[in-house]
């Protein structure tokens, strides 16, 4: 079957939903799946904006087909370049041998990279601010570098106040049902995989992130349409406001991230009663993580939700123990900064991990360690005292 849904103004929703897909980027799981938004302009000239990933494009290109009614396709704007939304290019070429294909200089060096079919003779290339008339619709492309890739850029409908906003505002997770981030619980049952899209996809990118905001603000932007997930047409100001966070690298909760790694359980029996005596000094946000049970993209998201992470972990061939060393790669590479941090290792001879990871957060940006302890094979009984200075330490920074 074909379907596309009208947004605004002869502007269709013509993407596709992928739930056979178990990780994204072949690295993320996604068991709610994942939506590769497509959008039309039906207008005197008829705009493409993006296609979908391999994956969905008989569906996609059964969509497009659908929506055109019989026209020709006039444009495909390549807003970013990434397969989950490139890879139909030359089956849209193919089918529509006519279309001129719309992007800036970095995005026809990414065509030729992919593809071999003649792009020179089809190619229009845009800069900054340069502008596009349907006939109704008046579109600006805006370069969004890095969200993700360099050759990123969004397109703006000044007619219709549309943000065609690339990978910005999007998040795993296919559409169900409903298109509207409004029709859906975003604050309850979404904003964590939006979190975990953000901050594992863009999450080295916030400076970037943030030019694309200041962009934005300058723009009188009614309804946002990313190219993952639902459509935003009100409360802007809530998704804008996570992403202003999320790229500033600021918590979103003044609370703790427990987050351990155990090899027979004692480091993670310590975990917990520090958990514990946190919410006994009246820490109210508390997440309790197990760092080998948990995908590196859900510790990830959780380190840039807290502003305090308390990190138990074992020793393991005098150095990290794995799971914990990818941890640190992970945050690092993603650029996280601004957090305090309680360290607690444990060793039965030769305690050394709290040293190697040490090493790692001083460099990174802006890390303060608040304490730190050393437990040799269990935590005992006569030990609780000095545990119950260090929830107590904590707690007093957060309050
Ligand atoms: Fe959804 Fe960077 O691609």
């Amino acid at each position: 079957m074909s379907y596309a849904e009208k947004i605004t103004d002869n502007i269709y929703w013509i993407g596709t939903n992928d739930t056979r897909t178990h990780l994204f980027e072949h690295v993320y799981p996604i068991p709610k799946g994942v939506s590769y938004n497509s959008y039309l302009i039906k207008d005197e000239k008829t705009a493409l904006l993006d296609t979908a990933d391999s994956s969905t494009a008989d569906q996609f290109l059964t969509n497009l087909k659908y929506a055109l009614e019989g026209r020709d396709l006039d444009y495909l704007i390549v807003n970013h370049m990434e397969p989950d939304h490139s890879s139909v290019i030359e089956r849209v070429v193919s089918l529509y041998p006519q279309v001129k294909i719309i992007g800036n200089s970095k995005t026809f060096t990414m065509i030729k990279q992919f593809f071999s079919f003649d792009v020179d003779s089809r190619s229009i290339v845009v800069t900054e601010g340069k502008e596009l008339d349907l006939g109704y619709h008046k579109l600006v492309f805006v370069m969004a570098p890095m969200i993700h890739w360099p050759e990123a850029m969004v397109t703006f409908d000044k007619t219709s106040n549309v943000l065609f906003s690339a990978d910005a505002f999007g998040t795993f997770g296919a559409i169900e049902g409903h298109i509207f981030a409004d029709e859906y619980d975003i604050d309850g049952e979404w904003i964590g995989e939006y979190r975990r899209y953000l901050t594992n996809i863009v999450g080295k990118y916030g400076k970037p992130v943030q030019m694309l905001l200041k962009k934005a603000a300058n723009l009188n932007i009614k309804t946002i349409c990313p190219l993952h997930g639902p459509i935003w047409r009100k409360d802007l100001g809530y998704i804008i406001d996570k992403y202003d966070k999320w790229s500033n690298y600021e918590p979103e909760l003044n609370g703790v991230l427990v987050a351990y790694a155990s090899i027979y359980g004692h480091t993670e029996s310590a975990a917990r009663l520090l958990a514990r005596l946190l919410i006994q000094n009246g820490v109210k946000n508390i997440s309790v993580c197990d760092i080998c049970e948990h995908h590196a993209s859900h510790l990830v998201a959780e380190s840039f939700k807290y502003s305090h992470i308390a990190l138990l972990s074992p020793t393991y061939n005098l150095g990290m123990f794995t799971p914990v060393a990818n941890y640190m790669h992970d945050i690092q590479a993603l650029n996280l900064c601004k957090r305090k941090w309680l360290l607690v290792e444990n060793g039965t001879w030769s305690p050394t991990a709290n040293k190697h990871i040490k090493a790692v957060l001083e460099k990174m940006a802006d890390m303060t360690i608040l304490g730190e302890y050393t437990i040799t094979s269990t935590l005992k009984d006569e030990e609780i005292p000095k545990f119950k200075a260090l929830a107590e330490l904590l707690a007093n920074d957060i309050k």
